[in-house]
């Protein structure tokens, strides 16, 4: 694997893949890798020849009272599993090599940036869309590949791409879990263990929605009620910033059930901030549509 922090060079480097034909698959990350991250360089060793991971944590993706500074990171380990998980180039920029003195230019892609997690993180779907637009161009990937963990963010990734006529074929991938449902991430190393057993009520809620919902006879309403009152019975939640059920393109809350639908919470647990959501798809006659 070669391990690259110069993007001039992971430029080169993609391009000669390129240029011989090869196709380049690309997982970008902020590192502190887990389970949820090697999936997803499983898909994109199985649909190229080539897979670039990219590893930085992006400073314009955090609010000043976020946790950019103690946000966890382990670049020895990351390597590690990189290297064994066959990934052929680990671009690992600095943060004055992406973001160099004079940089001026902002990627916002409107709305849907403002809604779920951004109402609560100002400017997040920004710093996200202007590094991914950023790693995109050094890398020129055939293929990028993201997490249906953070649902909303592959929404508006897709949006930039489409918006801005990107030649990149993007991959939603499911979410991995831990034994006891909750999704894998970074961040719940934050979480002490009293958090930690709480932190399945995100995974609790999400899954007794889905399963009213596919018993029938409930409305998004209804489903949305029942969510919050999952959550207000675990008493280490200190916030439910939002729980419901939202439609999978404009992540507008629903009033009627459509074929897909989306259930979606952000909440915090102590000073963790943790989302979880699920797709749910129902039959024509079950849906109002
Ligand atoms: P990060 O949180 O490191 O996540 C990198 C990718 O891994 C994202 O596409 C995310 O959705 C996916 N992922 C996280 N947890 C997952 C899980 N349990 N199962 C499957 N996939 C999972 O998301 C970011 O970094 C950044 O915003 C980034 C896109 C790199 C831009 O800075």
């Amino acid at each position: 694997m070669e391990n690259i922090r110069i993007p001039r060079i992971v430029r080169e480097t993609s391009r000669a893949h390129r240029l011989k034909g090869r196709s380049v698959g690309f997982v970008p990350t902020m590192g502190s890798l887990h389970q949820g991250h090697l999936s997803l360089v499983r898909y994109a060793k199985s649909e190229n020849d080539v897979v670039v991971v990219s590893i930085f944590v992006n400073p314009a993706q955090f609010g000043p009272n976020e946790d950019f500074a103690k946000y966890p990171r382990d670049t020895e380990r990351d390597l590690a599993l990189l290297e064994k998980a066959g990934v052929d180039v680990a671009f690992l920029p600095q943060a004055d090599a992406i973001y160099p003195d004079g940089f001026l230019t902002e990627i916002r892609i409107n709305d849907i940036s403002d809604k779920l997690c951004g109402a609560f993180r100002p400017g997040h779907f920004s710093g996200v869309s202007t590094v991914v637009n950023k790693l995109f161009n050094i890398v020129r990937p055939d293929r990028a590949y993201f997490g249906q963990k953070d649902y909303q963010q592959a929404v508006v990734i897709r949006k930039m791409a489409e918006d801005l006529n990107m030649d990149i074929e993007l991959v939603v991938c499911p979410t991995l879990r831990e034994k006891d449902g909750v999704a894998m991430s970074s961040r719940n190393a934050y979480l002490d263990k009293a958090e930690r057993a709480a932190a399945t009520v995100l995974f609790r809620a999400l899954t007794e929605a889905a399963s009213a919902i596919r018993q029938g006879g409930t409305t998004p309403l209804s489903v949305t009620k029942m969510m919050h009152e999952v959550l207000a019975a675990e008493p280490l939640v200190t916030e439910v910033q939002y729980a419901g059920v939202y439609d999978i393109r404009t992540l507008d809350a629903l009033t009627e059930f459509q074929r897909a639908n989306l259930l979606a919470i952000a909440l915090k647990l102590g000073t963790a901030r943790l989302i979880d959501n699920m797709l749910i798809e129902l039959q024509t006659e079950q849906s109002g549509k």
